[in-house]
């Protein structure tokens, strides 16, 4: 066994000096602005007790799935819900996975092969960049949402290009230019793959069934930790391509099948979130209140998402613990994970979030900056 730990002390030492240590905290009390539960589903208790019945009728929900779902875990229930999910979205298959992160490393350490290249937005999530160490293509990055860089590099490929965006980027708040992205990869023969991970439940359904790009874009991927409230990925695509991934991809294969609750979360939360449209127009409501407060933002004017750039870690840090402090739980990111100098406190707005908690954590910000 190893016994010395003197590399991993010094890279914690390190992390401490520079104030960039993480640390598993308990949850903190105090009004939310920082997680992902845009329409606050995971605290809705209407959508709770709809879900509660369910497993009332059939506790068999609750189990294990036994496998994976090449062997045990295949349920009716996971089949139901995929085969539903492909319908809402207009696409012809839908393969769901217990999170995004493992949606996306089979997706992209699955599909290209060692003769193609995968071509990223250079602020695309972890996740894809992780994929891409377990993928043998070859990988470039094109400057953030810059439709003429991507040409730039697309046109000096030979073979197959798999181009990964996502429609509303999660540290800046700033949506993909969509159309014209996909029209340069048509021009260039690539495949795009667009991660909708936080633009869904926000933007209806996600841009591409906003705007009809279903045939347009090889396969979209929506997650349902976020807006949805739940936990789970899916990705839509065409049956050829579910069955190639179902066939090759190691994190489809090897593991077990999720739950069924959490399968029948998913479906319910369908449901639900049809009969209350009323959420994301709340959300937009105050999406609107608090651009109205005049903060300078690179964000977009209907993103959840607002960043307030503070170039400055320990500035950053002592903003984050005043409004801590007035019982505002707000979200800063730090330089390395984040460029020096675009250091930021990033405000993540809600349905349940009302009006005077959003001018007072405002006034507390423009006090400081
Ligand atoms: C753009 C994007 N894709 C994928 C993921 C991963 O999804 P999950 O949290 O379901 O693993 C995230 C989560 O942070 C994300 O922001």
């Amino acid at each position: 066994m190893l016994k010395n730990f003197n590399h991993f002390q010094e890279a914690l030492e390190k992390r401490r000096e520079e104030g960039t240590l993480r640390i598993l905290r308990p949850k903190s009390e105090g009004i939310d602005f920082y997680s992902n539960d845009y329409l606050g589903l995971a605290r809705n208790s209407e959508l709770q007790n709809l879900l509660l019945k369910q497993i009332i009728e059939n506790p068999q929900l609750l189990s294990g799935s036994t496998g994976s779902r090449l062997i045990s875990g295949n349920s009716s229930t996971v089949i139901e819900t995929e085969n539903y999910i492909a319908k809402e979205h207009n696409y012809s298959s839908a393969l769901l996975f217990s999170s995004g992160y493992n949606a996306n490393l089979a997706l992209f350490s699955t599909l290209p092969t060692r003769h193609d290249t995968i071509i990223v937005d250079e602020k695309i999530h972890r996740s894809v960049h992780d994929a891409c160490k377990m993928s043998h293509a070859k990988k470039l990055k094109f400057k953030h949402n810059d439709v003429e860089d991507l040409e730039q590099v697309l046109k000096k490929q030979n073979g197959n290009c798999y181009v990964a965006i996502e429609s509303l980027y999660s540290m800046d708040g700033d949506v993909a230019p969509i159309k014209e992205i996909i029209q340069i990869v048509e021009k260039y023969k690539g495949s795009l793959i667009v991660d909708e991970a936080h633009a869904f439940g926000v933007f209806g359904y996600g841009l591409v069934e906003k705007y009809q790009l279903q045939n347009r874009v090889l396969t979209t991927v929506i997650t349902y930790g976020k807006a949805f409230g739940a936990h789970g990925a899916a990705i839509l695509c065409e049956e050829i391509v579910k069955s190639y991934l179902i066939n090759f991809a190691s994190p489809f294969i090897y593991t077990t099948s999720a739950q069924n609750i959490q399968w029948m979360s998913i479906k319910t939360g369908y449901e639900f979130l049809k009969e209350n449209e009323k959420l994301s127009i709340k959300l937009q409501e105050n999406i609107k209140i608090f651009r109205r407060q005049n903060l300078k933002t690179p964000s977009f004017e209907n993103s959840p998402i607002q960043a307030i750039v503070i170039p400055d870690n320990h500035q950053l840090r002592t903003l984050k613990e005043t409004l801590l402090n007035e019982g505002f739980l707000t979200y800063a990111v730090y330089s390395p994970t984040v460029k020096e100098g675009t250091e930021r406190l990033r405000i993540c707005l809600h349905s349940f979030n009302t009006e005077e908690e959003i001018i007072q954590l405002t006034k507390i910000i423009k006090e400081f900056t």
